[in-house]
C-alpha cells in the first residue's frame, strides 16, 4: 500500500521542486502532506498559520518542507526566495480566502489576492527553470447568475462580494500574463505553462477558519453550544479537500509534460448530486457526530453571498481524467472522523495520511 502512493502520477513528483504559496493554510497543509508522500522537494512561502489551532502545527507540516514566512505583497522577499529555490512547479494559494472578512477589509483582500498574484507572476519573469504555475482561484470567480446550471470555464468572470471579485481579478491578471509573457504560442521561447484552478467549497479535517460552516460547527460542538447557521438554503458544490488537490497535481504534471495544451482555466467541483444546501450539510454532520451537535437558523440579516453555485467539470473529466472520488457522505464521514481524532488527541498527520491512502485506493470510491 505504502509503495502505491509514491507511484501516483507515474512518480512525477518524486524529487521534484514544488513551491507552494499559502503552505501554512488549510489546503496548503493537506497539499504539503500529500506532496511529501509523493516524495516531492517542497518549499513554502506564506504568512504564519492563519488560525489557532492550525493543521500546519497539529500535523507538524513544518518538518516536511523548507518554509519561508513572508508576505506575498513583499515583492523583494518573494523574488529573492524564488531565486534561491529555483522551483519547477509553483502552486499559488496564498490569499485572504473569506467572504465575510472581505466585507470588513476589502482593500487588504484586493491587495493580497490581486497584487499577490501580480507579484508572483512578475517574479517568475525574473527567474529561470519554472515550467508550471497554477493559480488557485475559486468557483466564486464567475459572474453569478443564480441559475441552476454549472458554470463552464469560458463563462464571464465576475464576483459580487470583494473576495469573489478579487478572485475574478486574479483570474484576469493570470489571463493577461498568459497572453503577454507566457503565451502558449511562444512556449518554445519561455517554457512556462500557466493555468488557473477553480474549486468549490472544500471540506475536511483541519480547517479552523472563522465564518466557515464546518469549523464554526466544530467550535460550537466543543463549547457545548448550538451552531447558528446563516444562509441555510444556499447551495454549494461541497467536496473533500483532497478532490481539488488531486486535480491541481494532475494539472501541474500535464502543464510540465504537455505545456501549452493545458495552459488554461480548469474547474474542479463536486458532482451535481453532492451540491447540497447549508442546512442539509449541518443536519447530516449532527447525525454523524451524535451527542452534543445541534444547530439553529440565524435570522439576523447577513451580507450578500451567492445562493446557487455549481461548476461544470466536463473539461477536467475529459482531458485530465479527473473526477470526484468521494461522494458527500464519504466526505462528511472523513471530516467527522478527523475532528473526533482531534478531540481524542490522535496523531493527526497519521489521520491525514490514512485518508490520503483511502482517497486513492479505498474500496468504495466512485469511478
Ligand atoms: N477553503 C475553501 O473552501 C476554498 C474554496 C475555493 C478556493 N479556495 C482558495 O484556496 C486557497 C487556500 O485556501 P485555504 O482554505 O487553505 O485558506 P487558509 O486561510 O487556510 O490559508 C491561506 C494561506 O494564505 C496565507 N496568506 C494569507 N495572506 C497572506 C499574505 N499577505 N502573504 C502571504 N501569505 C498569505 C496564509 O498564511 C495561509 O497560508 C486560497 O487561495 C483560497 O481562496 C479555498
Amino acid at each position: 500500500m505504502d509503495q502505491m502512493v509514491e507511484n501516483l502520477f507515474d512518480g512525477f513528483y518524486k524529487g521534484r521542486k514544488v513551491f507552494i504559496t499559502g503552505h501554512t493554510g488549510f489546503k496548503g497543509s493537506w497539499l504539503s502532506i500529500l506532496l511529501s508522500r509523493l516524495g516531492a522537494d517542497i518549499y513554502g512561502y506564506s504568512l504564519d498559520p492563519p488560525t489557532k489551532p492550525s493543521l500546519y502545527e497539529l500535523a507538524g507540516v513544518d518538518s516536511l518542507l523548507s518554509s519561508t514566512i513572508g508576505d506575498i505583497r513583499d515583492y523583494g522577499l518573494l523574488l529573492n526566495t524564488l531565486k534561491e529555490v529555483k522551483p519547477e512547479v509553483i502552486i499559488h494559494m496564498a490569499a485572504q480566502p473569506l467572504v465575510k472578512e472581505s466585507y470588513r477589509n476589502p482593500r487588504e483582500t484586493y491587495e493580497i489576492n490581486v497584487m499577490g498574484t501580480v507579484n508572483l507572476l512578475d517574479a517568475v519573469r525574473q527567474i529561470h527553470g519554472v515550467r508550471a504555475i497554477l493559480n488557485v482561484t475559486s468557483d466564486k470567480c464567475y459572474e453569478n447568475k443564480e441559475w441552476h446550471w454549472g458554470y463552464r470555464e469560458n463563462e464571464p468572470i465576475g464576483g459580487h462580494d470583494p473576495y469573489s471579485n478579487s478572485k475574478g481579478c486574479s483570474e484576469l491578471v493570470t489571463s493577461s500574463f498568459r497572453n503577454s509573457f507566457y503565451n502558449p504560442k511562444n512556449y518554445s521561447n519561455h517554457g512556462v505553462a500557466l493555468a488557473t484552478g477553480r474549486a468549490g467549497n472544500v471540506l475536511g479535517g483541519g480547517d479552523w477558519a472563522e465564518d466557515r460552516l464546518v469549523p464554526d460547527f466544530i467550535r460550537a460542538i466543543m463549547r457545548g453550544e448550538k451552531l447558528k447557521i446563516r444562509s441555510p438554503y444556499a447551495i454549494r458544490p461541497w467536496q473533500h479537500v483532497l478532490e481539488p488537490l488531486w486535480g491541481y497535481l494532475l494539472l501541474c504534471e500535464r502543464l510540465c509534460s504537455r505545456g501549452p495544451d493545458f495552459a488554461d482555466a480548469w474547474n474542479f467541483g463536486a458532482d451535481d448530486k453532492d451540491s447540497k444546501n447549508v442546512e442539509w450539510i449541518t443536519h447530516r454532520i449532527c447525525e454523524l457526530w451524535g451527542n452534543n451537535a445541534a444547530y439553529e437558523i440565524d435570522k439576523a440579516p447577513q451580507p450578500h453571498e451567492a445562493s446557487y453555485l455549481k461548476l461544470d467539470c466536463s473539461k477536467a473529466k475529459t482531458f485530465l481524467g479527473w473526477y470526484p472520488r468521494w461522494n458527500i457522505e464519504t466526505t462528511l464521514n472523513m471530516l467527522v472522523k478527523w475532528y473526533k481524532g482531534y478531540q481524542s488527541n490522535t496523531d493527526l498527520r497519521l489521520i491525514c495520511l490514512n485518508q490520503i491512502e483511502q482517497y486513492f485506493f479505498g474500496e468504495n470510491n466512485q469511478e
